[in-house]
């Protein structure tokens, strides 16, 4: 996470070789792990956070993950992003602002950059050593290009820390980016919240794409959740591991087993870890008895169809302008405008 400023020296040789990147540390407020845990596993039903799945190991398993052959969305955004790019880069325009949420391994945005050749690249990450690994990255591969990395908590919105100078009097758009349908690992109004901030952020002439997963049949979401290599049972196991290490803990990941199912009504997958016996364990200093058949909940995935994002979106002032999706309507990219 975070760390006090910290400005990326380089010789000026490496300078002119690699770009420019500064970075700016919002110094986001991180909530208290052993707190937040602790209450989460004592609570009925027990859950712990999303956030947790992703140490060095869990982002090697997402990773892994979007390689997956049931796990269709990341490669199904990448192909609306590749087959649809002129038409996408037409709308957008050249020559903005270009601001990317939870930008992790800035994949997706490689896609945009030659296309749209913006004036500037915001990437926004918790994590500052995702931000500045994928920022440093880019800069090498993308010589002409000015990156001012920001290192916050953008789910309820952002004060930019730095905006280009207005060009002919006028503000330069900004547009923003939210691809992975990371969406989706909002609660609905956390992502109304998300949107609403996003707005404020961008001002008026800002826009945002932003990839999201569709409502579908039952059977899709369920493989893509259970998959067959058992990666999505070891990326969520590995939470577990994870905790254990973190909080000094001796739960037996073993004894717990990976669920996932789709609640239509809800329009969500629903993670789960659960007990495969009565297990006993100690973490961060406090014990827990868990009963066999238990389950300790650990992310949802909602999924949304198409009315029901424009709607949600239109609720925070953004007009969707235009939707791409795939031939067989799995995921839908959106292009939204604030109104
Ligand atoms: C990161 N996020 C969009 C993934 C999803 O599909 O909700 C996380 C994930 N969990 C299990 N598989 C992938």
């Amino acid at each position: 996470m975070c760390e006090p400023l910290l400005s990326v020296n380089r010789s000026p040789k490496d300078e002119e070789q690699e770009g420019r990147v500064s970075l700016h540390d919002l110094k986001p407020q991180l909530a208290d792990m052993r707190e937040e845990v602790l209450a989460g596993l004592a609570a009925q039903p027990r859950r712990i956070a999303p956030k947790y799945f992703y140490d060095k190991r869990g982002s090697e398993l997402f990773d892994a993950i979007t390689r997956l052959p049931e796990y269709y969305p990341t490669r199904t955004e990448v192909g609306i992003l590749e087959s649809r790019l002129d038409a996408i880069a037409g709308m957008l325009g050249r020559g903005n602002v270009l601001l990317e949420y939870g930008s992790g391994s800035s994949r997706k945005i490689r896609l945009l950059l030659e296309s749209l050749r913006p004036l500037a690249y915001l990437p926004v990450d918790i994590s500052r050593e995702h931000l500045l690994g994928a920022a440093e990255a880019l800069a090498v591969d993308y010589t002409w290009l000015e990156i001012h990395a920001i290192c916050a908590d953008y789910a309820d919105g952002l004060e930019l820390p730095w905006r280009p100078p207005p060009r002919a009097g006028v503000d330069v758009p900004i547009t923003a980016f939210f691809p992975g349908s990371s969406i989706g690992n909002f609660e609905r109004p956390a992502a109304a919240r998300f949107l609403a901030g996003v707005r404020r952020t961008l001002g008026r002439n800002g826009q945002l794409l932003v990839g999201v997963d569709r409502r579908k049949e039952t059977a899709a979401l369920e493989a893509a959740y259970n998959d067959s290599e058992g990666v999505t049972a070891a990326f969520n196991r590995n939470v577990l591991v994870h905790l254990n290490r973190a909080l000094a803990g001796d739960i037996d990941v073993d004894a717990f087993a990976h669920r996932a199912h789709y609640d239509e009504r809800e329009g969500r997958i629903e993670m789960h870890l659960v007990a495969q016996r009565a297990v006993s364990f100690t973490l961060g200093g406090e014990s827990f008895d868990v009963e066999a058949g238990e389950s300790i909940h650990t992310e949802n995935s909602y999924k949304y169809a198409p009315e029901e994002f424009r709607e949600l979106a239109a609720g925070v002032g953004f007009d969707s302008v235009a939707e791409w999706s795939d031939p067989q309507a799995q995921l839908s990219v959106f292009l939204l405008r604030a109104q």
